[in-house]
């Protein structure tokens, strides 16, 4: 006999795993499907999807050893600390980064017994709808089509490549090869100043690669409020970040001696850019072949994502719901373990709700980039009246003594009736910082709410009260 479940979740990933954990919760019996055994030793498929594996906790941990290679190699003589030669041991930055990977996955499986979901493991695919649920293959070394009243899809997203720039994760890499180089490239090429162009061309320039970047839009992170991304710009090229700005990929070619990038600039003109390895981060595409979507009537959209309806994640099937990267919407990891939360509840007839305008945007540069809510560019454009106030890192006593002064904050308040509609950090801990921020707006605060709330002192969360009394012209320490 197949076995049944009252919701099955395809893909293991914070979407998935999160809805899993939130539906056995709410009592349901409950089944994950995962295909990827990343890089398993045992060839098992792990959970914790993209952002586990070959994204966000791998990522902030190549940022973090790199970071204190920078720190110890460059900013400790201030504080009067003497250090010999540092040195880097690579292979030793990826195995700590492993590590970390392989705990936080575990910690997925250990939370899967305790909640009592079964994990299937192998490659989900729809098979049709019977009067019990929907059918749904598991192509595994176990191969079973099991039964499932609702169903989550959660398949994720994978690296975007481009035509002709054949992708080995050695010489020419995505995000997954980029997290795992065997040796520190002297000249590192990448393809897209995005945030995982930004965040790995971080990490590799501190630990001593000389990197260049190549974007095809004239505008620095176009996403991001402009008075940031200057800022931004200015500093990340300040650190050695060499960022060319509105060109054109031509032939790229690999070899053992490397790889050669031909492009055009900014102003037509035909470049070469030599070096040992390339990343191409150039944005993420949805997972959805070979889910056998057709089966159950669904199709996708002209962007590969799956349609679904603006409150629960529906798609047009019934039961049958998908959050995370493969919908549309912001390719974070928090915004997919909220939606995965939402449908959950939703199946249990709970109304959650998630206003997308309060989902926080983080890039881990150094200094960090956080936003949340609308760009002053959005308000002009929508008509809104607004007034801005801004405070520096400079200006406050934590932040020098971190020898962190870099960046301000930001915040965006309605003209009239003073609430917050958007609130932008650059400067340390801004991942932090922020959320202190989204929770205002999710409660509709005023800017005058924040300017009045005590803060601690000395902390950094003082520029972002110092930036709400700004938006009064009251800012007390400047
Ligand atoms: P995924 O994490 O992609 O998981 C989907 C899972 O489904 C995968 O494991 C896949 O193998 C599995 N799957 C697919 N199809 C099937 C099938 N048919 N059957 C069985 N299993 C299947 N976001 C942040 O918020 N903060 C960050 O700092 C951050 N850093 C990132 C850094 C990098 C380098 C990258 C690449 C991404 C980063 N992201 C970050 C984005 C984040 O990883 C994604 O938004 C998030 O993982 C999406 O979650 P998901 O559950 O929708 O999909
Ligand atoms: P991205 O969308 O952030 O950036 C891609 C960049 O490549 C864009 O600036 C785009 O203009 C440029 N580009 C596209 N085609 C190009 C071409 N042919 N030549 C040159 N440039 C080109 O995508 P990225 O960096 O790949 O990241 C994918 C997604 O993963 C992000 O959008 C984000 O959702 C998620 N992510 C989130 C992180 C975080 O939250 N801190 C960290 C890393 C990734």
């Amino acid at each position: 006999m197949s076995q049944s479940f009252d919701v099955l979740v395809i893909g293991g990933g914070p979407g998935g795993y999160i809805a899993a954990i939130r539906a056995a919760q709410l009592g349901f019996k409950v089944a994950c499907a995962e295909s990827n055994a990343y890089d398993d030793p045992k060839g098992e498929p792990r959970l914790g999807g993209t952002c586990l594996n070959v994204g966000c906790i791998p990522s902030k941990a190549l940022l973090a050893s790199s970071e204190e290679f920078e720190k110890i190699s460059h900013h400790v003589a201030d504080h009067g600390i003497t250090v010999g030669s540092v040195k880097l041991d690579s292979g030793k930055m990826i195995a700590r980064k492993d590590a970390i990977v392989t705990k936080m996955t575990a910690g997925i499986q250990f939370l899967f017994r305790k909640n009592k979901i079964t994990l299937l493991k192998g490659h989900a695919s729809f098979e049709g709808k019977g009067a019990d649920g929907y059918q749904v293959k598991i192509d595994g070394k176990d191969k079973e089509v099991v039964t499932a009243k609702n169903v989550i899809i959660a398949t994720g997203s994978k690296a975007r490549h481009l035509p002709g720039i054949p992708v080995d994760n050695v010489l020419i890499s995505d995000n997954e090869g980029g997290l795992k180089f065997d040796s520190i490239p002297k000249k590192l090429g990448v393809i897209g100043a995005g945030v995982i162009g930004l965040e790995l061309g971080s990490v590799w320039r501190r630990v001593g690669s000389d990197v260049t970047i190549l974007e095809a839009l004239p505008t620095f992170l176009g996403a991001c409020d402009q008075g940031i991304a200057k800022e931004a710009q200015k500093i990340f090229t300040k650190q050695g970040l060499k960022i060319n700005m509105g060109v054109k990929i031509g032939e790229v070619k690999a070899d053992k001696k490397g790889v050669v990038v031909n492009y055009t600039d900014s102003e037509g003109k035909a470049q070469k850019l030599e070096c040992d390895r390339l990343i191409v981060s150039v944005g993420r595409v949805p997972n959805t072949e070979k889910l056998g979507l057709d089966k159950i009537g669904l199709k996708v959209d002209e962007r590969g994502f799956i349609p679904i309806d603006d409150h629960t994640c529906a798609t047009a099937a019934p039961g049958v719901y998908a959050v995370g990267d493969v919908v549309r919407g912001p390719m974070l990891a928090h915004k997919a373990e909220d939606e995965g939360v939402l449908v959950a509840e939703t199946i249990a007839g709970q109304k959650p709700h998630i206003d997308y305008n309060c989902i926080p945007w983080v890039i881990y540069t150094d200094p960090e980039i956080a936003w949340v809510g609308k760009t002053e560019e959005q308000l002009k454009q929508a008509g809104i009246a607004y007034k801005a106030g801004q405070f520096p890192f400079a200006a406050n006593g934590r932040a020098l003594g971190m020898d962190r002064s870099d960046g301000f904050v930001k915040v965006l308040a309605d003209e009239k009736t003073d609430e917050i509609l958007g609130v932008h950090i650059i400067g340390p801990n801004a991942s932090d910082l922020i959320a202190e921020a989204a929770v205002a707006m999710e409660f509709k605060a005023a800017a005058e709410d924040i300017a009045r709330i005590c803060h601690p002192h000395p902390s950094l969360s003082e520029v972002v009260r110092e930036a709400a009394l700004a938006t009064d012209k009251r800012a007390l320490n400047m």
